[in-house]
């Protein structure tokens, strides 16, 4: 469906901002001024306190001083309701009372189907609760008490009861006047292969609704009250409406609590999630009877960065862990990734909060691991690194691991803590003294012993690549606070920089921040105090860079920042190909080697950096290239003239 010109304009006039986003927030009376359209409230996308959200009706945009969040009211709804930009323009269409451009027929005919699957399913959600307050319930009323669930959690997830008949819901449905074909095709009932008639699907058993994130119920969950029922759980089928692969249980409300700050956390089941909600952790959700599956990963980093898999501390629940863990290593991204809590003595969510309360639950999360320590503890626990061999074997597993990851900069940063924790074992713990300590089945972290120092490290080693690139980053930075009209040009390519430091890093997010601000440095100064651009701004390299010296010429300073950006992805190119290679090597990349890479690595840099100063401009993907091709003949050369006994004697000693 294509808008006709001008309703977009339409929608934001008739829409009151203030309106919109008042309805999620509380407003700060004192700080705002609702004759003027100044709106001021606690942010809806970050916890916090204060009132550093702001509104301003009149121009209909938003901005949080804390979190940067930013936008329209389009935007607010895409955010808090987690919808699609066409299904929010509805949304707000709808409350403007303007008529919503009719979709195309297919799409719209797709919909009205939805609409009613979805409130087929509703009224049987309603039909179960209200038969859970019948007599012929008092068993699941039994059972859910023991189980812990008071009415009040009851109420809040919808639970049900569906009688022990053959067609309880079905006679109800139709009484209603849902057609037998809806019934079907919602997965409620079945029809027998003997063409018989339609039976409900749940029987005798307690429902849980199945929400999407907007809260329409697209399935239900069935649990068994028998300890030796057949099927412990039963589902929906995939339906138009369901697929379980792309849900979550508790998706929406778990996006509103992770939207205010709480820790996601990923749980197995139905019960685990409610015993957790329950016990304040309300950002909560759980896979629905299958493996967590690529899409509900994605799911998951929308609502938070590192969601943590808290999994039952069985032998079932550990691989699932690794599964994950081959699931998610492709696909990480930078400010995106994974913890892992696993649940002591055998224990699920649910129980431990039972037996120890939601302190012993928090207990673990803070203990949770990151994903490249389960990933080494996976590889290395309970065996033996005595022979030559079982080193290399390992490594090599390491490798194919570390291989998987398809972002550089995050791959080299686990090739590089691997490495450490490869060191610890090899030289720092005594390999001859038996397998590794277990630590799944005590439920106890290891405390690993100091990590060398990461002086020693090939990163840090090129110390001074690390200060050239700082400087790098500084003259972009500079050169786009001094010329704020070419900020949004550089906004992607800004926002997928890895800065090398904190510093730059709140630089940069008070610029993107506050891009359209009127005064573009006063307003990054009113975020992060004067003195931080006082110390951008005082760096030679800095006042010497053309941007900054001819501030206001958006051509020269556009050619700076474009040239800057090239240059530092040049040799994070280079550095990428050493980190591959050195990963290539496995047991021989020893400190000594790394050393010398970085040296010739930097002499090149040196080279290319007289040669090309001045037609780097655009040439980024040619120049990258020609690096990476030097930077491997100067890899072949060093190993060629390299001791490997050596190299591996080192790591054994
Ligand atoms: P669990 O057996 O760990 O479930 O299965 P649980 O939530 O702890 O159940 P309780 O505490 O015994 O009631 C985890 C999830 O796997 C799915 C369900 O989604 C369940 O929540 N499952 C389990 C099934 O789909 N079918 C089964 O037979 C068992
Ligand atoms: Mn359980």
């Amino acid at each position: 469906m294509s808008l006709p010109p001008g309703f977009l304009d339409e929608l934001r006039t008739r829409i009151s901002l203030s309106q919109v986003v008042g309805r999620k927030v509380a407003w700060d009376q004192r700080k705002s001024n609702q004759g003027k359209g100044d709106m001021w409230a606690p942010c809806p996308f970050h916890q916090e306190k204060t009132a550093s959200f702001h509104v301003d009706d009149r121009q209909g945009f938003y901005y949080c001083f804390g979190c940067h969040a930013k936008g329209d009211a389009i935007s607010f709804i895409r955010e808090t309701e987690n919808v699609g930009f066409m299904e929010a323009i509805e949304i707000l269409a709808r409350e403007a009372g303007m008529q919503v451009p009719a979709r195309d027929p297919k799409a719209q005919e797709k919909a009205d189907r939805r609409t009613e699957l979805a409130d087929a399913m509703e009224q049987a959600v309603q039909f179960y609760r209200l038969q859970l307050k019948t007599g012929a319930a008092s068993e699941a009323r039994d059972y859910l008490a023991r189980r812990g669930l008071s009415e009040a959690t009851q109420a809040r997830f919808d639970i049900g009861f569906a009688p022990d008949g053959r067609q309880s819901l079905w006679a109800h449905l139709s009484g209603k006047g849902v057609s037998p074909d809806l019934i079907l095709d919602a997965g409620l009932a079945a029809k027998p292969d003997d063409g018989g008639a339609p039976f409900d699907r749940f029987r005798g058993r307690i429902i849980f609704p199945i929400r999407d994130p907007r809260g329409r119920c697209i399935a239900l969950g069935g649990r068994a009250m028998a300890a030796d029922a057949r099927a412990k759980y039963l589902n929906s089928p995939e339906t138009e409406l369901f697929d379980k692969g792309r849900n979550l249980y508790n998706y929406g409300p778990a996006r509103e609590a992770a939207g205010k700050g709480q820790s996601l956390i990923v749980a197995e089941g139905y019960m685990d999630v409610i015993a957790l909600v329950e016990a304040g952790f309300g950002a909560t959700v759980a896979p629905l009877g299958t493996a967590i599956t690529e899409d509900q990963l994605r799911l998951m980093w929308r609502i938070h960065p590192e969601p943590l898999i808290a999994l039952d501390g069985d032998a079932a629940g550990l691989r699932a862990a690794m599964r994950v863990i081959d699931l998610a290593l492709p696909i990480l991204e930078a400010g995106q990734s994974l913890r892992f809590a696993i649940m002591p003595d055998g224990l699920d969510p649910d129980d431990l909060i039972r037996a120890h309360g939601a302190s012993g639950m928090q207990r673990q999360i803070d203990q949770a691991i990151p994903m490249v320590q389960l990933l080494w503890r996976r590889e290395t626990e309970g065996k033996d690194f005595d022979s030559p061999e079982r080193k290399a074997a390992l490594d090599r597993v390491l490798r194919d691991a570390i291989r998987k990851i398809a972002d550089p900069s995050i791959r080299s940063h686990y090739a590089e803590e691997i490495k450490q924790l490869r060191w610890q074992l090899f030289r720092g713990g005594n390999p001859k003294s038996g397998p590794q300590r277990q630590i799944f089945s005590s439920g106890k972290r290891k405390t690993l012993p100091a990590m060398p120092s990461t002086k020693s490290s090939y990163l840090a080693a090129a110390a001074g690549a690390g200060a050239e690139e700082h400087l790098r980053e500084a003259v972009i930075l500079a050169t786009l606070v001094a010329n704020p009209d070419i900020v949004e040009r550089f906004e992607v390519a800004l926002e997928r920089l890895d800065m090398t430091s904190a510093e730059h890093r709140a630089i940069r997010s008070a610029i993107l921040g506050n891009a359209d601000a009127s005064n573009l440095r006063a307003a990054v100064e009113a975020d992060l105090g004067a003195p931080a651009l006082e110390k951008l701004m005082a760096l030679s390299h800095v006042q010497i860079s053309a941007g900054v010296l001819h501030s206001g010429d958006s051509e020269i300073a556009s050619m700076c920042v474009a040239q800057e950006l090239a240059k530092l992805a040049a040799r994070r190119g280079a550095e990428k190909e050493i980190a591959d290679a050195m990963q290539e090597m496995g047991d021989f990349a020893d400190e000594g080697i790394t050393w010398r890479l970085m040296q010739a690595a930097e002499a090149r840099n040196e080279a290319e950096r007289s040669q090309t100063q001045d037609r780097a401009e655009y040439e980024l993907g040619d120049n990258g290239a020609k690096i990476n091709r030097d930077e491997r003949t100067a890899l072949k050369e060093l190993l060629g003239r390299i001791d490997f006994t050596k190299g591996s004697d080192r790591s054994k000693s």
